[in-house]
């Protein structure tokens, strides 16, 4: 790919202060685009900011309250006077037994990891529809929501396979105006997220890849740089799986 492939381009990622949200900011600036990095973690969302120079700029958005998500597309627009791309990145993964998840759990989930991307995609899409065929939703799902998981809750396998089901409607919703709607559903990948899990859980999901390791952030990130560029005008409503073959549709 092209150094400048993205140059001019403008582009929101949400829970972009680590992992995988990260790789794909500095990614999308790699490749010239100017960025929005948005999180609610503000100290760790300094510092990706500052590691990733001018081309960032961060903001402190919860993807969960309507208010800020439309204020914050706002400022992006009045900032650097449009917008192309957005990365629905935001997420969390508790690793709640089914039996064990609370009604209060099952709707924070459902709330970060689809109602977010539901609300993020509402207030930028008048905003691509302008950017016309430049305009691209990219949504950040996960082999749990096509395969049901290894060892995640049930309620992120839920909220994964409803991203998917929202990337094929709006894909057909944003359509006419040139806009490309993509998920990119990726297996167990190297981060702070699996960082967390118990040693026991981290081996039931390894041991199932047969590619035999996790992802790397930038091999998420290369992909959504792809979907994001010129040579992927022509791709609409599907999902890019990278899970090391755990997942073979
Ligand atoms: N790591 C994996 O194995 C894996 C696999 C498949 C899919 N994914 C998905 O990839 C995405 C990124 O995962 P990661 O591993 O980098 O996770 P991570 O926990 O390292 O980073 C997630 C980021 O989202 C931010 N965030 C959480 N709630 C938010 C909210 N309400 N508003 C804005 N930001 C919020 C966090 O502060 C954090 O910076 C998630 O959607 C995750 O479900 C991860």
């Amino acid at each position: 790919m092209h150094s400048d492939e993205l140059a001019g381009r403008v582009a929101v990622v949400t829970g972009a202060a680590r992992g995988i949200g990260l790789a794909i900011a500095q990614a999308l600036i790699e490749h010239g685009a100017a960025m929005a990095l948005w999180d609610v973690d503000a100290p760790a969302l300094e510092q990706a900011a500052h590691a990733l120079g001018e081309a960032a700029w961060p903001c402190v958005v919860d993807v969960t309250i309507a208010d800020a998500v439309h204020t914050a597309v706002r400022q992006v627009v009045d900032r650097f006077g449009a917008l192309h791309i957005l990365v629905n990145n935001a997420g969390i993964c508790p690793m709640t037994p089914f039996e064990q998840i609370s009604e209060p759990e099952w709707e924070r989930v459902l709330a970060v990891n689809l109602k977010g991307a539901f609300l993020c995609c509402q207030a930028a899409w008048p905003f691509l529809c302008d950017a016309g065929p430049r305009g691209r939703i990219i949504n950040i799902s996960s082999v749990a929501g096509q395969m049901g998981g290894v060892s995640v809750g049930v309620h992120y396998a839920a909220s994964k396979a409803g991203l998917i089901g929202l990337t094929k409607a709006l894909a057909h919703r944003l359509a006419p105006y040139g806009v490309t709607v993509n998920c990119v559903a990726p297996g167990t990948t190297a981060t702070e997220m699996t960082a967390a899990w118990s040693r026991e859980d981290l081996e039931r999901a390894w041991a199932r890849i047969p590619l035999g390791r996790l992802a790397q952030p930038d091999e998420i990130a290369a992909a959504v740089c792809y979907l994001a560029s010129d040579r992927a005008a022509f791709i609409t409503g599907a999902t890019l799986d990278i899970n090391g073959g755990l997942y073979v549709r």
